[in-house]
């Protein structure tokens, strides 16, 4: 009897410990599916803004999130720029988030306020504490979408043979200054019908140069596309050479562009062999987006592989440098194939702008020879920032300085006062010198200095700048120049001889003016 109640206990036991068990594994799954449902950590993630642009490209921001409780981290990749988030307020589902560029050397940050709102992500940024907002929506993209790519090797540096173009400044135009990302096929169109017909193509320019934002994606075989401002590159460029001009275009080494357009990185003979099967002549190759790889150190390396890509498709295609004049470029841009190497920071069509740029390039001379410029960026001439004397002393320094002679400006409605400006040819002579020694300035006393340039056969190019804000008088001793009286002079604006004045040529500057000469004997 009692091994018999003894057996139903145990039975009992068993039946309420199984069911128990079984219970705790229901609610247990229950627990771990609801969790899994809504995850305790709702920003995290990665997250995509697209924003249109007018060409049919869209301009990305990936937010990679990771909400550990009340703090933020991961990074932002918004065009060809790259963020580490550093610090973050707020929760648990509104943020303000600070980041700041991976390199941690540039001081670049951005900040964006982050607010959870059903399955998407509202963001908002302003560039300055006093701005206007930017409202974006973010939609949750897959993960490692907008991720940067791995970093490829880089070549052993090597001297890339010369290619033997660009014996003196390139001239032409370039998209740029004017019309940023407004330029398309019928806007080049028009600027090589306009070179072409209103004497600057006789009077030397040649590049019709497409700067950023012409890029699309890529194909499935990691062809570069053109966006729909640009529907056949290769009937524009026949277009343009029909015209008796050349075509130039634009890329990063980076995979962004400076726009945030598709770069070039890891495509690097694959792009040459399209520029080169396209027909184009010039390539711009832009920084930007390379940073978020690169230091600055590795920039040599991956300016020759491009170097060497371009000689490779056997075109001749002029190679500019473009990547603000760091570590030095004038050192070794030769050496990675460049034939011109900008050396500042971006123009603006400002007087304050065009100075700072253009009197600080006197140490730099030593480095301009045939086939191999400082490239102290395009010109603003007729843009409208500046007078007219202002843009006959921009012109004039860049002669000078042998600097590439790219106009900036709407070459379809410019006065006749700018078009003489971009044509006097005797200026453009003194550009153009064949044997492309640089001027240096050789006095300085306040605002005024004096430049002097040397010219193929014994002659001499002098330049006497008034910076001032005021009209200046300025006494010349020839005699400090070694000029004799022997010499031929010429007014190179008044497009006049000058009768030998003297020892002393007593002249008044106007505000911002110049007085350029040639000085032969
Ligand atoms: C940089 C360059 C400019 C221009 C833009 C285009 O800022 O320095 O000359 O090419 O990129 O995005």
């Amino acid at each position: 009897m009692d091994a018999k109640r003894q057996s139903g206990h145990s039975l009992q036991f068993a039946i309420i410990t199984t069911v128990t068990i079984t219970l705790f594994l229901f609610v247990t799954l229950f627990v771990v599916l609801v969790a899994a449902q809504q995850p305790a950590e709702p920003l995290t993630g990665n997250w995509v803004v697209r924003t249109p642009n007018a060409d049919g490209t869209f301009r990305t921001t990936y937010l990679n999130l990771k909400q550990e409780g009340p703090r933020i981290t991961g990074s932002i990749r918004v065009t060809q720029f790259f963020y580490l988030i550093t610090e973050s307020s707020g929760g648990p589902e509104a943020f303000t988030i600070t980041a700041a560029m991976r390199d941690g050397k540039t001081d670049r940050k951005v900040q964006y306020e982050v607010t959870l709102a059903g399955d998407a992500l509202h963001v908002s940024t302003r560039r300055r504490p006093t701005d206007k907002p930017t409202e974006m929506v973010a939609v949750r993209a897959p993960a490692g979408e907008g991720a940067l790519p791995p970093r490829n090797p880089l070549p052993a540096l090597h001297k890339v043979p010369d290619n033997g173009l660009a014996r003196t400044p390139p001239m032409g135009w370039n998209s740029w200054n004017n019309f940023a990302s407004r330029v398309d096929d019928a806007t080049v169109r028009s600027i090589a019908d306009a070179m072409a017909s209103n004497g600057m193509k006789d009077a030397g320019y040649q590049y019709v140069n497409i700067d950023d934002t012409w890029e699309a994606g890529r194909d499935a075989n990691g062809n570069i596309q053109t966006n729909k401002k640009f529907p056949d590159m290769k009937a524009l460029a026949d277009y343009v050479h029909r015209k008796g001009l050349k075509l130039g275009i634009y890329s990063s080494p980076g995979p962004n562009t400076c726009a945030g357009y598709e770069g070039t990185y890891g495509h690097e003979e694959q792009d040459a062999r399209t520029y080169a099967a396209w027909g184009i002549d010039y390539l711009k190759y832009d920084w930007c987006g390379a940073r978020t790889l690169y230091t600055d150190e590795e920039m040599p390396a991956v300016y020759q592989i491009m170097g060497d890509a371009l000689l490779k498709t056997k075109r001749p295609i002029v190679y500019s440098l473009c990547q603000y004049g760091r570590l030095d470029v004038w050192e070794w841009g030769a050496d990675v194939g460049g034939n011109l190497w900008r050396t500042t920071g971006d123009i603006r069509d400002a007087w304050d702008s065009m100075t700072r740029i253009g009197f600080s390039q006197d140490e730099l001379a030593q480095w301009a020879r045939p086939g191999h410029w400082n490239d102290p960026d395009m010109l603003e001439i007729g843009n409208g920032g500046m007078t007219e004397t202002e843009y006959k002393t921009h012109m004039s320094l860049w002669a000078m300085l042998a600097a590439p002679l790219l106009a900036g400006n709407d070459l379809r409605s410019m006065t006749s006062e700018v078009l003489a400006i971009l044509t006097n040819r005797e200026v453009i002579a003194v550009d153009q010198d064949k044997d492309g020694k640089q001027g240096k300035q050789v006095w300085k006393s306040g605002d005024l200095e004096i430049w002097t340039r040397s010219l193929s056969g014994g002659a001499r190019a002098v330049a006497l700048f008034n910076r001032a804000a005021d009209p200046a008088k300025l006494a010349l001793h020839w005699a400090d120049l070694g000029i004799s009286e022997k010499a031929h002079l010429r007014d190179l604006w008044l497009h006049q001889n000058i009768e030998w004045p003297g020892p002393e040529y007593s002249v008044t500057i106007p505000r911002h003016g110049v007085i350029m000469l040639r000085v032969s004997q």
